[in-house]
């Protein structure tokens, strides 16, 4: 396998809470390989915003604490390196856009300015530079008529243009590594396919890594090279996103296939697996997926899941594939 760009080892996110311990990411690793769209996959309350808000050192500290774990960008583990150094990084190597980004626009400063500031944050850029650059992205990102639209202020952009210029802001810096945080998820289908077209064409026209989170598994058949499937804070599966849905072995990940064409109703997506994902606090020994698997076995009940080559870059995490599994239906 190619080097990757940006690896999570071991990864655990725990945050500290009067109720207790939640252990939102609990011992996860992927790498992310260049110019690749890995997306990591999973119903809401994973552990995915904690993944990536730990990958650019953003977790509240308290209640939250990376506990264990690398998160190695060019061969330096980001969660050792200072304060300092992260903030280089962070917005201009490792660039994302967060979930809800369109309220993190600033109001009273103009999509321009905004833009702008972001790339004399980093870039040793004059006024002028800093603007026509900001033209430029706009463009990139398909804003019609860049110029103007770089005077206005949120309020007077559409939904899906915000989501565009959110775009524009996150690229500014010319980025090796962007992560997106389910970034069609607030927006209707038709600005959905558009943003997803913007996604496209970026991963075509620059040398760019793409974190691309989401809950929709229809969106990952759309721009995804590869996937990460996380259940309750843990690992479910890996493999290429060809691989994954075309021979899913988890049953978390079948789960989530099955629920595919409810998608187009716009229901709930993961409506047709029962129950929800745990507490996340102090949960049990085995298992977390456990109690809503049709295939649960004794074990699942009681141990860890073992981590399982499928195949060449198709692991599961999962005692139904364990060749030492011999235990009896629960
Ligand atoms: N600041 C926080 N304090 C306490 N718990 C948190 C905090 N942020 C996230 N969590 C918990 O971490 C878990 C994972 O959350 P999150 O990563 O946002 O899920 P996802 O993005 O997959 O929907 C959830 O149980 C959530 O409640
Ligand atoms: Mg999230």
């Amino acid at each position: 396998m190619e080097k990757a760009i940006l690896s999570v080892r071991n990864l655990k996110t725990y945050f500290f809470t009067q109720r207790g311990t939640i252990k939102a990411v609990d011992g996860i690793d992927f790498d992310l390989l260049p110019s690749e769209c890995l997306c990591l996959v999973g119903e809401s309350g994973c552990g995915k915003t904690v993944t990536a808000l730990s990958i650019l050192g953003l977790i509240d500290s308290p209640p939250g604490r990376i506990v264990a774990g690398e998160v190695v960008y060019h061969d330096v583990n980001l969660l050792k390196s200072s304060r300092e150094q992260v903030r280089q990084i962070r917005g201009k190597e490792i660039a994302m856009i967060f979930q809800d980004a369109q309220s993190a626009l600033n109001p009273v400063l103009t999509i321009g300015d905004q833009i702008a500031e972001q790339i004399k944050l980093h870039l040793k850029f004059s006024r002028r530079e800093a603007k026509e650059r900001t033209v430029s992205l706009l463009k990139e990102v398909g804003i019609p008529s860049p110029a103007e639209a770089a005077d206005y202020y949120p309020h007077q952009l559409s939904g899906g243009m915000k989501q565009r210029a959110m775009i524009a802001m996150s690229l500014s810096c010319d980025p090796q590594i962007l992560i997106a945080d389910e970034p069609t998820t607030a927006v209707d289908v038709t600005i959905k396919a558009q943003i997803l077209d913007i996604f496209r064409r970026l991963k075509e026209t620059r040398q760019m890594s793409l974190l691309f989170i989401t809950h929709e598994l229809g969106v990952v058949s759309e721009i995804g090279d590869r996937m990460v499937v996380m259940y309750a804070g843990r690992l479910a599966e890996t493999a290429t996103v060809a691989e994954l849905l075309g021979n899913p072995r988890h049953p978390y990940t079948v789960g989530l296939i099955n629920c595919l064409p409810d998608m187009t109703q716009g229901n709930d997506r993961l409506q047709s697996i029962p129950g929800t994902v745990p507490s996340l606090i102090e949960p049990t020994n085995g298992c977390l997926f456990h109690p809503r698997c049709d295939k649960a076995l004794a074990i699942c009940r009681r141990q860890k899941e073992p981590s399982v080559l499928v195949n060449q870059g198709h692991s599961v995490f999962c005692h139904l594939y364990s060749p030492a599994e011999t235990s009896q239906p629960c």
